[in-house]
């Protein structure tokens, strides 16, 4: 039987960490309101917020960053970056950015203007939340259209970050020429649990896509775990080298926006880059130059885009891959064994433990993942995020909380940084909260801000579950009522 290799490198620094006493962290999460985003980070002990510039960089990345060339124009570190992107995707126009919203926010108002409607969409697999509030604030509206299966966490299914295609198409066919501004494919999915979209999805929904030429947007934050995870699960692609299954994902595409700051290993960065629109790219540099910089630094130093460079061929590399989603599988099974309900199969950068099968007694407006991100801290001084009502907010329009289809807490995994003793204790102190589930209390808002209130809300806890049973009577919203919300084509038309 092949043996299990362990991590492949060796530390060569360290950063010492500390458990405050359980008395300081629960001063530290009332005073933080709480919400684990407003914790300093010395009070966390182990933090899994998110795997966004999280990650350790190489010895050769911290040997570029000696190398970067900070010419404020044509920077030898932007010629080495855009080589590698043509090398690796086949893209022949790059734009540095500052991180991956600075890539949405130079690119979408351009695709809008493009598109000419007066009720431009974009319809995604999944918009993260930024790259939402990037789609409204260019007046645009986005359109989800994940399958079924994404949403069924208890059921493992290889692609669950797939497109609906039969929706995609309905939508398509009922939304008026030319009001698509952008097909945005979000790899890995991130909101479903980091799950990947196979290459036949990618296809499909491109082939349905360019048919009515809309422009195919690719958000490959995390293109190499999805690209590992075609290349384990589809055979056609087993013995496909994965630069090979990158460059025809990339094929699928006409332009991509990416956060280097996950699989491109780099702690700031992100890409704008068109395959050969030289009329966009254009107008995209236009963009860019006011909002993130000059063309060939785009609000990176010389030394970012050195590093940059060099993470995009390190984020490939198969034994890493191999160790990085071995390592989140490791932390999944440690909390399926113990009967702690997560989304199966784990993903590439995290592992969601779904909240509203752990804490049924707690409706969507008590926040059950972000109650339990508040347990966990209290329990262990490990800091997870929020992926559910909190984060969802309310109708623009109605102000009513909209139903969110999953109330998931995000272990979100820095790349190289933990090992996996770190997750052991991380799986202990969620076990340890299973056994008392029922004692978890939910949490109401102190301060609710307009916009993205996940970041910023203030909270408090509410009674306890025994002092209060009528509170939490709420149904959980199901899959169902999701759908019938995100209901594509006539709905999305009359909304617009
Ligand atoms: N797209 C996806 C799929 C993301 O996950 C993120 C960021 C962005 C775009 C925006 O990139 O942060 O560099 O501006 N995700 C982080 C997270 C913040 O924690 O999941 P950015």
């Amino acid at each position: 039987m092949a043996r299990r290799l362990p991590e492949p490198f060796r530390i060569k620094m360290v950063e010492p960490i500390h458990l405050p006493s359980p008395e300081h962290r629960r001063a530290a999460l009332a005073a933080a309101g709480w919400n684990p985003f407003l914790l300093w980070a010395e009070d966390v002990y182990i933090d899994l917020l998110t795997d966004s510039g999280t990650g350790a960089m190489s010895d050769t990345q911290w040997a570029g960053l000696m190398r970067g060339d900070e010419s404020y124009a044509g920077s030898r570190s932007f010629r080495r970056l855009e080589t590698t992107v043509r090398e690796l995707f086949g893209y022949a126009h790059t734009i540095p950015t500052h991180q991956g919203r600075g890539a949405e926010q130079i690119l979408f108002p351009e695709l809008v203007r493009r598109c000419g409607s007066t009720q431009p969409v974009f319809i995604s697999n999944y918009h993260f939340d930024t790259t939402k509030a990037h789609v409204e604030l260019a007046g645009a509206r986005a359109i989800n259209l994940l399958t079924a299966d994404a949403l069924d966490t208890a059921t493992p299914t290889a692609w669950k970050g797939n497109f609906d295609l039969r929706a995609l198409r309905e939508t398509l066919d009922a939304l008026a020429p030319g009001s698509v501004a952008g097909l945005i494919a979000t790899v890995t999915c991130n909101s479903a649990g980091g799950q990947p979209v196979s290459m036949d999805n990618l296809r499909a929904a491109s082939a349905m896509a360019r048919e009515r030429g809309v422009p195919i947007v690719i958000d490959a934050a995390r293109f190499a775990e999805n690209a590992w995870f075609i290349q384990q699960r589809d055979p056609a692609y087993a013995k496909v080298p994965l630069e090979q299954i990158a460059r025809e994902m990339f094929s699928y595409g006409d332009i991509f926006t990416m956060s280097a700051k996950k699989d491109a290993l780099v702690n700031i960065g992100g890409l704008c880059c068109i395959r050969d629109d030289e009329a966009l790219a254009r107008a995209v540099q236009v963009r860019c130059v006011p909002m993130e910089g000059f063309i060939t630094y785009g609000g990176l130093a010389g030394r970012d885009m050195e590093a940059l460079a060099i993470g995009l061929r390190e984020g490939l590399d198969p034994d890493y891959l191999a160790y990085r989603i071995a390592q989140v599988a490791y932390l999944g099974h440690r909390l399926s064994a113990a009967g702690v309900p997560i989304q199966t199969p784990t993903g590439g950068h995290a592992v969601f433990v779904d909240a509203r099968r752990m804490l049924p007694h707690l409706a969507p407006e008590q926040f059950p993942a972000h109650a339990l991100a508040c347990e966990l801290y209290l329990e262990g001084g490990v800091r997870a995020v929020e992926i559910g009502s909190l984060l969802l907010g309310r109708d623009p329009v109605s102000g009513r909380q909209e139903p969110s289809p999953f109330e998931l807490l995000r272990l979100t995994i820095p790349r190289r940084v933990y090992t996996n003793d770190h997750m052991d204790y991380v799986a202990e102190c969620l076990i340890e909260i299973q056994g008392r589930a029922g004692t978890v209390r939910g949490l109401e808002f102190e301060y609710e801000p307009p916009l993205l209130r996940h970041f910023t809300a203030r909270l408090r806890p509410l009674p306890s579950p025994s002092e209060d049973r009528c509170a939490m009577a709420g149904p959980a919203t199901s899959a169902a009522t999701f759908r019938a919300t995100q209901e594509p084509a006539s709905a999305a038309l009359s909304m617009a």
